[in-house]
This record gives structure tokens, sequence and C-alpha cells, in this order.
């Protein structure tokens, strides 16, 4: 069989990252990435976070079932964390899925797969959680690639200049209502050299924006894992650490959990100036008796003085978040409690979801359940109110000037020919028409121009992003 793969990714930016991984790793091992339809191994990279994620990825897999027909011996890889929820079961219920794989068995899936190319009849299951942060082998490989991305949350398509390395894999927190740390196992911090030799190198072959990447980066080190490691290097150190990569323009991270965010995390806002002035920090919920319950182990206080402290230190920070409407026992009160706390933090965006049972999770067992239609009008009322404030947070940004990291040329037909996408430094979406840079590298389609940065005035807010024109040339 040929080696020809093709991957499709749901959930987090972990996942994309993983994806991201396997298929240079692949690529590095003389296996072909191509479109669906020429492939004869299916990646589906899996997220487990709420019900209707687990679903599509069943509708997935029957659509390739579907597909197989025409064509035996096509194979599917499941990997991530239905993966590792459902394990072994998969290859009853789908018998062309051939290998399974959890997040600390991705290290050992492109071994695996080229053991499946050799023989058709072989069965693998990565499914064990290690103790230490698994580093990849093929990790440094110096191929670029740009795996399919289906995403159920999280920004799709980044472009070449930026990169996603992990930090840390697993999650010890346990919050009432999330499977995570079942599905992805306990904390494990990666080595700070390990995490530093793949910036470095990143940076070296072209990224210019890199986002760091774990379930709570706050409590990076802190496991025993990478006490272990001897590496004694914390959050806010790793991120000194990283800001000095000489090249390096822009660092992100995510996610924060507000419980662990160290007062030298906040500081570092204030005194690196590649760190973006942007920060997702997941709020879940606006009632006390509701964040005790979900075991969040921080209060409204709590919260609005770390928003006070990351103003201070960075006074044009924008605030994004996660809400979890319908907990159970949620009151009309408790939800007024967190459309207030979106009126006072003014988030300037939030993914916010109607609470999903999880197999397992302490929430499980709370009761009483919040009735399907009132979460889902809670919900709706929660994005009215959002939609108001990043309206209004674009608004105000009219007339201003931004550098844009250009991704990619926009895929609105009616933009026109020559309008791309990028992204401000706050990670705002930033559509700017140029004509005049393209018609001066006509053999090559824009391609090139992804990458570069641009200095912009913003003309108009849309919706969810802003429309803005160059006012000098792109470097
Ligand atoms: N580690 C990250 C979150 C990972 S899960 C953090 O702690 O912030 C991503 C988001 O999915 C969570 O922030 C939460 O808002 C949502 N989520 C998790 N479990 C959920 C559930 N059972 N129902 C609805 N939303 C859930
Ligand atoms: Fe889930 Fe909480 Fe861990 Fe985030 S911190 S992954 S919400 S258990
Ligand atoms: Fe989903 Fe697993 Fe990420 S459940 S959100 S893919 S950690």
């Amino acid at each position: 069989m040929d080696k020809t793969f093709h991957i499709v990714t749901f959930g987090c930016q972990m996942n994309v990252a993983d994806s991201d991984w396997l298929a240079r790793a692949l690529l590095a091992r003389g296996w072909r990435q191509v479109a669906e339809e020429d492939a004869w191994f299916f990646v589906v990279n899996t997220c487990s976070v709420r019900d209707k994620p687990e679903q599509k990825v069943y509708s997935e897999l029957g659509r390739l079932l579907a597909h197989q027909r025409g064509k035996p011996g096509l194979t599917a890889a499941v990997g991530g964390c239905v993966a590792q929820q459902i394990g072994r079961g998969f290859f009853e219920r789908f018998p062309f899925v051939r290998l399974v794989f959890g997040s600390d068995g991705v290290a050992g899936a492109p071994d695996a797969l080229d053991a499946l190319a050799e023989d058709p009849s072989a069965r693998i299951a990565l499914l064990d959680f290690l103790a230490a942060y698994p580093e990849r082998q093929d990790v440094l490989t110096p191929v670029a690639a740009a795996p399919a991305f289906d995403a159920d949350q999280g920004e799709p398509d980044a472009g070449p200049a930026q990169a996603f390395v992990n930090i840390m894999q697993g999650c010890d927190n346990f919050c009432a209502y999330c499977i995570v740390p079942y599905t992805r196992g306990r904390q494990k911090s990666r080595h700070p050299d390990a995490v530093l030799a793949e910036c470095r190198l990143r940076v070296e072959q072209g990224a210019r924006e890199i986002t760091l990447l774990g379930q709570n980066v706050n409590s990076y080190g802190l496991d025993p894992a990478s006490r272990g490691g001897g590496a004694g290097v914390g959050f806010a150190e790793l991120l000194r650490q990283v800001a000095a990569i000489p090249g390096l323009v822009r660092l992100r991270f995510t996610t924060s959990h507000p419980k662990d965010i160290d007062p030298a995390v906040v500081r570092a806002f204030g005194e690196l100036s590649n760190l973006c002035p942007a920060l997702h920090l997941p709020l879940q919920a606006g009632s006390d008796a509701v964040l005790k319950r979900m075991g969040r182990k921080y209060d409204r206080a709590r919260y609005l003085g770390i928003v006070a402290d990351l103003r201070a230190a960075r006074p044009e920070i924008a605030l994004t978040t996660d809400l979890i409407v319908g907990f159970p026992g949620e009151t009309e009160d408790d939800f007024q409690q967190t459309l207030e706390m979106m009126e006072r933090v003014r988030f300037e965006s939030s993914f916010s979801f109607c609470y999903s049972d999880r197999p397992g999770v302490a929430s499980a067992r709370m009761t009483p359940k919040v009735e399907e239609a009132v979460a889902k009008a809670r919900l709706n009322r929660l994005q009215s109110l959002q939609n108001a404030i990043t309206k209004e947070s674009l608004k105000s940004l009219e007339g201003r000037e931004a550098v844009v990291l250009l991704e990619a040329k926009s895929r609105k037909q009616d933009d026109g020919p020559s309008f791309w996408r990028g992204r401000d430094e706050a990670g705002r979406v930033v559509n700017l028409r140029l004509d005049g840079v393209e018609a001066a590298q006509p053999q090559n389609a824009g391609l090139e121009l992804a990458g570069l940065l641009v200095r912009a005035r913003i003309l108009e807010a849309k919706n969810h992003s802003l429309l803005g024109e160059k006012v000098g040339q792109p470097w």
C-alpha cells in the first residue's frame, strides 16, 4: 500500500499541534501528504470535550467507511481524546480502524503507521499514559507541512510564520465538568531545554510568532514529572527565555487557569515587548456558588483582581474567555452573574457552550440538571451580549494603527482577489487590501506575503474582524 496520508483534526490547539507534528514526522520518513480522495491512510485526531465533537468523530468515521467500500485496504488511525476514551472499542466498531493512539501515544504513531503499512493485518493500540513528557523523536525535523484542519473551536489556518510549541501534556485540575484529565492524563511538563530548542529551530525556519501550548500553562514545571527532570524553571522564567530568542517577533501562550497565574507572569506583560497583549483566561461562570461546584478554586473577586493587575501591567491587553452555561444547579440568578462579569470585564470575545455531561466526570452525578431549552436560551442571551461588546471594542479601534502579521489570502470571494487576512498584536483578524504589493510579484500569486508584517490603519470594524489599509511596505 502506498504510504499516503490525510489528517483530519478536531478539537483544541493541542490537537492541531499534535497533527502538525505527526504530519512533519511522516513526511520526514518518506510518506506523502495528499488530498482525501488519494489517501490510503486517514488519521482522525479527535476531541471529546463535549458530546457534539465526540459525535462528529463517529460521523466522520462513518463517512470514511462508506469511502472505504470502494477502496478496500484503506486504513484509519484514530488519535486524541476520543481514542483515549474508547480505545480498542474502535477496532470492533469500525474494522478499518487499525491504530488507536492517545496523546502520550502520538510520539509512537509514526513507527506504528510504518508497521501498519508493512503488515496489512496488524492492529496497534498506543493508549498507555507515561510518567514523563514523551519527547518526540522527529520533532526537530525541518519539513514544512500544512495538515488539514477542521476546527471545532479555536483558530484554523495559521500561516507559515506561526508555530505552536507544546510545553506540557495533561492536566491535574479535575474541574468537575471536564474530561480532559481522563483523556490526557496527569500533568507532565516538558524539559525547558527541549522547549527552547524547538522554539529556536522554528524561528530559524521562519516562524515569527510562537504560541506555547498546554492545558494549564501557569502550572508549568510544578508537576512531579518535571521536578524529576531537575529543570526548576517555572512558567514566568520559561516565557522570559523564549521571548529572548533573536528574531521572535510575537510570543503567545494558551491556556491559562486563573487559579495558578503567577504575579511574575502578569508582570511579564509589561516587561517583555514581544509578548503579545492578549490573554485567554477562562472564567467558566460568574457566580461564586457555581465556580465552587465546578471546582475552579477562584472566585469573582480573585478573577477581577487578576484582570485589574493585567490591565495595570499592559493597558491595551485584550482578554478573551471560555464560558459554560447550564452547569448543574445553575439558577437564573447565577446566570445573571455570568452576564454581569461579562459586562465588567468586557471580554473581546469568548467561546461559550451549553454544559454537556461527560462520562465519568464529577458533575455527571450533580443535580438538578438545567433543562436544555433553558440552557440554550441562556446561551443565546450570553452570546448576544458578547457580540455587542465585541462590536463596541472593535469599533473603538477605528482610525488606529496596528501591525498585522499576514496569514493567507482572504477566503471570502466578495472581498476581491487581493485581500489578505492577518492578525494584529492582540490576535484580532484584520483584512487588508494589498493590490500594489502583489502586482510587484506577479509570478507567485502572492504566496510569499504570508508571514510578512505590515503596518495598517484600521478603517472599519466588522462583526468579528477589522478592515484595514496598509500604511507602509510589508517587511
Ligand atoms: N484547559 C483549559 C480548557 C480545556 S477544555 C482550561 O482550563 O481553561 C476547553 C473548554 O471547553 C473549557 O474551558 C470549557 O469552557 C469547555 N468545556 C469543558 N468541559 C465541558 C463540558 N462538559 N461541557 C461544556 N463545556 C465544557
Ligand atoms: Fe479541564 Fe479544568 Fe484541566 Fe482545563 S484546567 S483541562 S477545564 S480540568
Ligand atoms: Fe478536546 Fe482533548 Fe483538546 S477533549 S479540547 S482535544 S484536550
